[in-house]
């Protein structure tokens, strides 16, 4: 999530133009995540070579051609965070004709993506390992995509970091503007606390409208992840959120 601590606070008459205060080479962001360390194993650095070239995009603050990133027109669908890639491979597999535009930040889950795009033979997926929130601000045009995809995103727990969670207004928000209309965000989480904050926020968006009343059943592209069916063994639920953009 971008600071919001920018938008209240008086800006100082020194300030720089982006918003710092003199001397502040840059204002404050809150991220959505940090960046963990984690190996990537020999098959992974070996995927980014292979298929790297093709299937990663630069991130770069432009308006994005999709048709051209892809090589054909098709809808589009945003994921924010794939982790490892085990659903969004399962997805884009289940679903041909749909194009996948996959943000994540943590290279090896990059790199494991890459090599399940390779042994699956996927053609309709592209990654951009990024700030899912600066390419929302900075690649996605309003009316752009048919659908976006949130599974488990980070749900910090704890109280002083809920400021971190990827779920509220401003993003959704932002979501919803670039939402074709009929389009959908589909969410999941296995955080009983976050998946209320979720149908909270996602219901208070004008724009935005529940297929369903309440938590919907899981959509049947959507597979059961190792983790999620561990968590499931465990007793632990999961809860799937899915609204539309109003006409
Ligand atoms: C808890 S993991 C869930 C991964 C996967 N969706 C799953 O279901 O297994 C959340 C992932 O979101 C990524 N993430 C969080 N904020 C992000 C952002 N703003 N842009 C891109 N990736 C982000 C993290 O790096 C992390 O891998």
């Amino acid at each position: 999530m971008t600071a919001s601590s920018t938008a209240s606070a008086p800006v100082p008459p020194t300030a720089t133009p982006g918003g710092a205060p003199a001397g502040v080479t840059h204002p404050k962001t809150i991220k959505s995540f940090v960046r963990r360390a984690g190996r990537t194993t020999t098959g992974q650095a070996k995927a980014f070579e292979d298929f790297g070239p093709r299937y990663v995009l630069p991130y770069t603050p432009t308006q994005l051609d999709a048709a051209a990133a892809f090589g054909r027109a098709a809808p589009l669908v945003l994921e924010i965070g794939f982790g490892m890639g085990e659903a969004t491979a399962h997805i884009a597999r289940v679903r041909p004709d749909d194009n996948f535009l996959c943000c994540e930040v943590h290279e090896p889950g990059v790199g494991a993506l890459l090599k399940r795009i390779g042994e699956q033979g996927l053609t309709n997926i592209r990654i951009l390992q990024h700030d899912a929130v600066e390419v929302i601000d900075h690649m996605l045009p309003p009316d752009s995509l048919d659908g976006v995809h949130i599974f488990f995103p980070d749900p910090w727990h704890k109280k002083k970091h809920n400021k971190r969670r990827l779920i509220q207004p401003p993003l959704v928000a932002k979501l919803a503007a670039r939402l074709k209309p009929g389009g959908y965000l589909h969410c999941a989480t296995d955080w009983q606390p976050y998946a209320e904050q979720m149908l909270q926020v996602l219901s208070a968006e004008p724009s935005l409208q529940n297929t369903v009343s309440g938590f919907a059943p899981q959509p049947d592209y959507r597979p059961l992840t190792k983790f999620e069916n561990r968590g499931l063994r465990l007793g632990h639920g999961v809860w799937d959120i899915v609204f539309l953009r109003r006409h």
